[in-house]
């Protein structure tokens, strides 16, 4: 049974709190959207589960939207698609109804990630494409020295990404996913050369990650965030960084096919 939170929401996450910020600091890139358009091929109508405020859903697609949380349903732009309250792990749609679905930055915050996937290739001919973070790389991002407990929380909350392919069958390719220096959409490696963004506390909180933090701990990291920036530690150790036109970190993307 798919638990719902008490705002009739799902996953892990109060989308009250976070929501109010989502949109302004998670804005879709063009370059991650390509990345996406690919693995999507030809595919005109497409399922996107956990669909937050739509980022990523463009008019060359008939989408279909399926997300729980009335705080991201109510914040979709006008010209979208009305998004169905719904679950991943219980999909109201017949087998094999979608020539294609996505689902992007969701995975982690559902209540049983296999079952969710399992539904998404029932519902789907073709591809089915994840976008996600490899848990196993999260710890290797520089802000691993600074909050520590942030990233301990996003390597328990991803799935490995052996038991998403394993959920989805069929064939599973898997790819890197670059950000861009100037990312637009604000997940936590989106900042990798910019740290000065990170201590903006509304950034922070459109990054679930953080709402897994107490206050004390958030205030650890920007004062030794300003710190490390003020001695030039920062700039030392990882200013390399600033002018790296991308970054290769956890961000994947997985496609699979019958
Ligand atoms: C970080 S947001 C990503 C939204 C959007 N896909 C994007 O890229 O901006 C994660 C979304 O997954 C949704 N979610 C959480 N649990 C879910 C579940 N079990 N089934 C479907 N969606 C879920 C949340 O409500 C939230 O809107």
């Amino acid at each position: 049974m798919v638990m719902r939170t008490f705002d009739g929401g799902a996953g892990d996450v109060d989308h009250n709190a976070i929501g109010s910020t989502y949109a302004a600091y998670r804005r879709p890139d063009e370059r991650i959207a390509q990345v996406i358009a690919e693995a999507l091929g030809d595919a005109r109508t497409v399922l996107n589960v956990g669909a937050g405020t739509g980022s990523y859903e463009t008019a060359a697609h008939v989408i279909t939207a399926v997300e729980p949380s009335p705080a991201m349903r109510v914040r979709r732009p006008a010209g979208l698609a009305t998004a169905i309250d719904a679950v991943a792990e219980d999909l109201p749609f017949s087998d094999g109804q979608f020539d294609a679905a996505m689902t992007l930055f969701s995975v982690h915050q559902w209540s049983d990630a296999e079952a969710g996937l399992r539904e998404m290739r029932r519902v789907t001919r073709g591809p089915v494409v994840v976008l996600t973070c490899d848990p196993a790389r999260v710890r290797d991002f520089w802000l691993y020295e600074y909050a520590p407990d942030v990233l301990e929380t996003e390597a328990r909350r991803y799935p490995p990404l052996d038991r998403l392919a394993a959920a989805l069958g069929g064939t599973t390719t898997l790819r890197s996913v670059p950000v861009p220096l100037d990312c637009t959409d604000g997940f936590n490696e989106a900042y990798y050369g910019r740290p000065e963004l990170l201590l903006d506390p509304a950034a922070r909180q459109a990054c679930s990650a953080w709402s897994f933090v107490d206050d004390r701990a958030r205030q650890a990291f920007d004062a030794s965030l300003r710190r490390a920036l003020g001695s030039g530690a920062w700039d030392e150790a990882f200013g390399h960084l600033r002018g790296r036109p991308s970054y290769d970190g956890s961000l994947v993307l997985l496609r699979a096919t019958p």
